[in-house]
């Protein structure tokens, strides 16, 4: 076995082209995207995916989540593969990198070793896992997190989207319903490039985030129910306005997230207001409060408070609440030795680095629970994510890809 030169480098500029290439399905309204899980753009996203794939001689398998494991065979048929990879999937007003660059990242590894002829002893699985975004179907990492045990396949069918469209329904709409059993594959190892998310490498000016933690997730849901009735002529007294309720819910929220700054956060990014009518009171809402913290004393700490919070607020006003939790995962530690290789790939091409938390959820962290697993991240212009104008430059991606590359060749051993 050698080791991955410094000279090794992948092609920047098709990575780059690819992302852009994909854009294109699902555009957004404002140059990102919405290609949303199981809709037919993510059908299409998918598509031209697998054909990339093909092109590069990868084989293709499809498990019954729908998530896709595309094979680069290695030389020694008992190795367990190395996975990298993320999601196509992306949030309504998306950007063009969240979970993208992850997958395509994977796919120009391939690539660069097609090019250079260069065979590793383990296979290399590119993966693109089903719903890491969880806005249609919640929770997010919904697949990762079928495949890694967390939750089970039947249930996962079973959840509605806002139309009350199953997703078991949908992937099949899609046909992308495959045969293998979830989670049967077993893994050398796991590696995720993503982008940062948040502004720390950017101000930092740093060309790599070594990802040591990921912090961890609380997704409650209220609802807050009141009393229809009409904004003008009902007086004040006789209101019951859940639409103030849930605002009031709101401010606990933040209060809550700040005693403990700076290591936790808390907000509702979903809220249904009903009827939703300009001259109707709001007899009902629901709202999914999301609540993290690398620290899991703390995220419980928050939930617990939220619900005593909560309900003192309804009782007070007279509104009823129902609280369910409907997704979450503890903080994680990514595995040392993995840490190690991508912290020893960026010193190799000699790109500027520093540890970093992971504020976001990701696919690895579910993946982190069955196999050594590390991340890579890399910087984002002005820390902006979910939002389509969110944005990276080509260095940036390149560096990431290249880390990525290293570290996996690493893993994966090259044999000549
Ligand atoms: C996934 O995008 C998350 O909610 O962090
Ligand atoms: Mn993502
Ligand atoms: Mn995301």
């Amino acid at each position: 076995m050698s080791a991955a030169g410094e000279n090794l480098r992948i092609n920047g500029d098709r990575l780059w082209a690819s992302i852009h290439e994909m854009a294109e399905i699902g555009p957004g309204v404002a140059g990102g995207n919405n290609r949303q899980t199981l809709t037919d753009e993510d059908g299409e996203g998918r598509h031209l995916f697998k054909k990339w794939c093909e092109d590069a001689g990868l084989t293709m398998g499809v498990d019954q989540m729908g998530n896709m494991f595309m094979t680069r065979a290695g030389t020694d048929p008992d190795a367990l593969p190395v996975y990298v990879g993320s999601h196509l999937d992306t949030q309504p007003t998306g950007g063009r990198y969240d979970g993208i660059l992850g997958v395509l990242g994977g796919l120009e590894i391939i690539r660069t070793l097609n090019d250079l002829d260069i065979q590793t002893k383990h296979p290399i699985v590119v993966t693109n896992w089903t719903n890491e975004e969880g806005t249609r179907f919640a929770p997010a990492m919904l697949a990762s997190g079928v495949f890694a045990g967390m939750h089970t396949q039947d249930w996962a069918y079973e959840i509605e989207d806002a139309e009350g469209k199953k997703f078991g329904d949908e992937l099949e709409r899609i046909g992308w319903r495959g045969d293998e059993k979830v989670g049967a594959r077993k893994m050398h190892a796991f590696f995720e490039l993503h982008i940062e998310q948040g502004p720390i490498l950017e101000i930092e000016n740093k060309d790599i985030g070594v990802v040591t933690h990921g912090q961890g997730l609380s997704w409650t849901q209220l609802t807050i129910t009141g009393k229809d009735s009409h904004t003008g002529s009902t007086p004040m007294p006789m209101r019951k306005n859940a639409g103030l309720g849930m605002a009031r819910v709101l401010e606990l929220v933040e209060e809550i997230a700040l005693s403990h700054a700076p290591n936790a956060v808390g907000a509702a990014g979903h809220i249904d207001v009903y009827p939703n009518s300009r001259n109707v009171i709001p007899g009902k809402v629901v709202f999914t409060v999301d609540l993290r913290s690398p620290d899991l004393a703390t995220i419980e700490d928050m939930e617990a408070r939220l619900a005593v919070g909560a309900q003192k607020i309804c009782d007070d006003m007279g509104l009823g609440l129902e609280i369910e939790k409907v997704g979450g995962f503890d903080p994680v530690t990514f595995d040392e030795k993995c840490v190690t290789a991508v912290r020893d790939a960026a010193n190799r091409l000699g790109y500027s680095h520093q540890d970093i938390i992971s504020g976001a959820g990701h696919d690895a962290c579910w993946i982190n629970r069955l196999t050594p697993t590390a991340m890579i991240m890399c910087p984002c212009v002005d820390g902006l994510s979910h939002n389509e104008a969110e944005n990276i430059s080509k260095e940036w991606s390149t560096a990431g890809a290249e880390v990525l590359f290293h570290a996996v060749v690493e893993t994966a051993e090259i044999v000549k």
